[in-house]
């Protein structure tokens, strides 16, 4: 066992636990709600490695303030919770676990792409409810996803994954958005087209999966306008950041049946759920299940495991984002 002071913020796998406290000295968090910001706060003044989530908001008071901190390695991929400047401006790497959970959240995107065309939510609320009728050739009447057009805003490890899921099971017809166009595999394999234009790839898709990072660089960028922008008929998904999307725009799209429906797994201040989609049949509403099933979880813990033990060699760190 090193002398390297680890403390986690929340409930890891069984698995990912052991192998921890078997080679630092670790705090583990007993439970499985979040921590209070104050015990952070305390946890990066004594501790050497501070392991967060993406329900802890690590923010430049409370790097300014860590007096011990030298590592933050995040369990997840996405580190928009975390101040990459502050972090850097004080000499604190950061770490994430990108890769391992590529298929996870492209699964979870295909599936709420699937719920939401074929209004699954809605038949499972009413059997549930019994006030299923019976079989009726108007009742919850969907829409078709084989052969339709998906537009993936975002062309990273997920929104490939998803293209591929989408291409090859679907039969599905692929356009994609990103900074830069993309060659290669995975346009070999499923045709997919580059769409510069963000507007041209809404007016074109019959379904749009969001993929790109959260933070000010993307925040609304599904707005309004690009609600407006969108094929009639089509469906929005977000597997990716809640603060990508304007949900108050969102909720009176829906609303009016322009996007037909939705399916979303994030939100801007999880888990605080925008009310007024509460309300509204055409959205499927998930807490932020992307990432989990019981392999990736532990994959996600072990690659975090890894980025500490190359700081405890003082290696250079494999997953360094800051
Ligand atoms: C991620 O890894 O960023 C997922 O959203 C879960 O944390």
């Amino acid at each position: 066992m090193t002398d390297l002071r680890v403390f986690v913020t929340r409930k890891w796998p069984d698995e990912v636990e052991a192998a921890l406290t078997s080679r630092f000295d670790t705090v583990l968090n007993d439970d499985e709600g979040s921590l209070d910001r104050s015990l952070i706060a305390h946890a990066m003044a004594r501790y050497d490695v501070l392991c967060p989530t993406v329900g802890d908001t690590i923010d430049a008071d409370l790097i300014n303030e860590a007096d011990r901190c030298r590592l933050i390695a995040n369990y997840g991929v996405g580190f928009d919770h975390i101040d990459l400047d502050a972090a850097k401006a004080k000499g604190i790497a950061v770490t994430n676990t990108p890769g391992v959970l590529t298929d996870a959240t492209a699964d979870l995107a295909m599936t709420l792409l699937l719920m939401a065309a074929r209004r699954t939510g809605e038949g499972e609320r009413m059997v549930r409810s019994g006030e299923w009728s019976g079989w009726h050739p108007r009742h919850l009447v969907g829409s078709a996803v084989s052969g339709k057009t998906l537009g993936v805003v975002g062309f990273g490890r997920i929104g490939q994954a998803l293209a591929k899921r989408a291409q090859c099971g679907f039969g599905m017809t692929i356009l994609y958005h990103a900074r830069h166009e993309v060659g290669g595999d995975i346009v070999r394999d499923t045709r997919a087209r580059f769409c510069p234009d963000l507007a041209g790839l809404l007016e074109q898709s019959d379904f749009v999966s969001i993929h790109v990072p959260g933070g000010e660089g993307t925040r609304h960028l599904i707005d309004s306008d690009a609600l407006a922008a969108m094929k009639p008929g089509s469906f929005l998904i977000n597997t990716a950041r809640g603060s990508v999307v304007d949900h108050d725009a969102l909720a009176a799209g829906l609303r009016s049946g322009h996007p037909a429906g939705a399916g979303l797994d994030v939100f801007p201040e999880e888990p605080l759920v925008p009310p007024a989609l509460l309300d509204l049949d055409n959205v499927v509403l998930l807490p932020h299940l992307g990432s989990a099933d019981a392999e990736t979880r532990r994959a996600m813990g072990m690659r975090a495991l890894r980025n500490i033990e190359a700081f405890a060699r003082g290696a250079d760190l494999p997953d360094r984002v800051a």
